[in-house]
């Protein structure tokens, strides 16, 4: 039997043209791929016609399958000699739990290749006209992650609330009052810019930019939903003039790239 391997691919954060092209080549050949829950499904139309899909959920509050039950079946399909690809929303390892998938791999001896994909931070804010840092406003740049650990978001706000630094928060919509509370009893500013992007690099992107007083309120009236990408500092005031991506206004569609194939010689 041939050898089977798992290819830990990350599918960027939703515009398909932000896949790479080991990524792109990977999807086309693939026997069978196991996707998360925030893969968008203009990425998996990509996916080679023939392949067998396998869905492994990943959604807040419902895991369609548990992280061992996702480790054991890449283990099963690579032991059955399968070429696998293991589809992540943005980077698989950046807050996507790719680390754990590859050490219940290498402790059972198979093979496998990690894929880097556009992490959120990077694709959503440049889609927000967003840069992260910026010699007038930030020379440095924070990634953690919101998620509420028994209702509270334990994180080390003085490391957050230092100034000239952009900090970008993954899974934080919930709790985005705690956040915004947190980092003002620490020191911030209430007038410090701070922006939530609703479904970044993708049809329905919502911007919302303001300040830390004023944020949650009116993220609240506009039922952002996830996924939510929120980003805090001073670089949140170039939107207004970086904006750049409008899909819901723009009626030009975007050019295309006539062949993904290398120029020839
Ligand atoms: C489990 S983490 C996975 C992060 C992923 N591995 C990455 O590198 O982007 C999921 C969080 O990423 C952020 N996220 C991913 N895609 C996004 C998008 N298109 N728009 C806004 N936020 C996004 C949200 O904060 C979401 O809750």
């Amino acid at each position: 039997m041939k050898a089977g391997c798992v290819y830990l691919v990350g599918a960027g954060p939703g515009d398909p043209e932000l896949l790479t092209l080991r990524a792109l080549r990977l999807l086309q050949q693939t026997e069978v791929i196991v996707y998360d829950h925030l893969v968008s499904p203009a990425v998996l139309d990509f996916v080679a016609p023939g392949a067998e899909r396998i869905y492994a959920g990943k959604r807040r509050n419902e895991h369609t399958m548990r992280q061992e039950q996702i480790n054991a079946l890449l283990v099963r399909l690579a032991r059955a000699g399968r070429q696998v690809v293991r589809l992540k929303g943005g980077d698989p390892f950046i807050f996507g739990r790719g680390g754990e998938e590859m050490q219940a791999l290498a402790a059972e001896g198979i093979a496998f290749e990690v894929v880097p994909g556009i992490t959120a931070a990077c694709g959503v804010s440049s889609y927000a006209g967003i840069p992260l840092t910026h010699r007038d406003h930030a020379q440095s740049c924070l990634f953690v992650t919101g998620h509420l650990k028994d209702g509270s978001a334990d994180l080390d706000w003085d490391a957050m609330t230092r100034p000239r630094q952009t900090v970008v928060i993954y899974m934080g919509l919930n709790a985005l009052g705690e956040i915004c509370r947190q980092l003002i009893a620490h020191g911030a500013a209430p007038t410090h810019p701070i922006a939530v992007v609703q479904h970044g690099t993708i049809a329905n992107q919502k911007v919302l930019a303001g300040t830390l007083a004023d944020l949650p309120q009116r993220v609240a009236r506009h039922k952002l939903t996830s996924p939510c990408l929120i980003i805090v500092g001073e670089v949140v005031q170039l939107h207004d003039t970086l904006a750049w991506f409008h899909p819901q206004t723009d009626s030009a569609p975007r050019k295309q790239p006539a062949a993904l194939q290398p120029v020839s010689a």
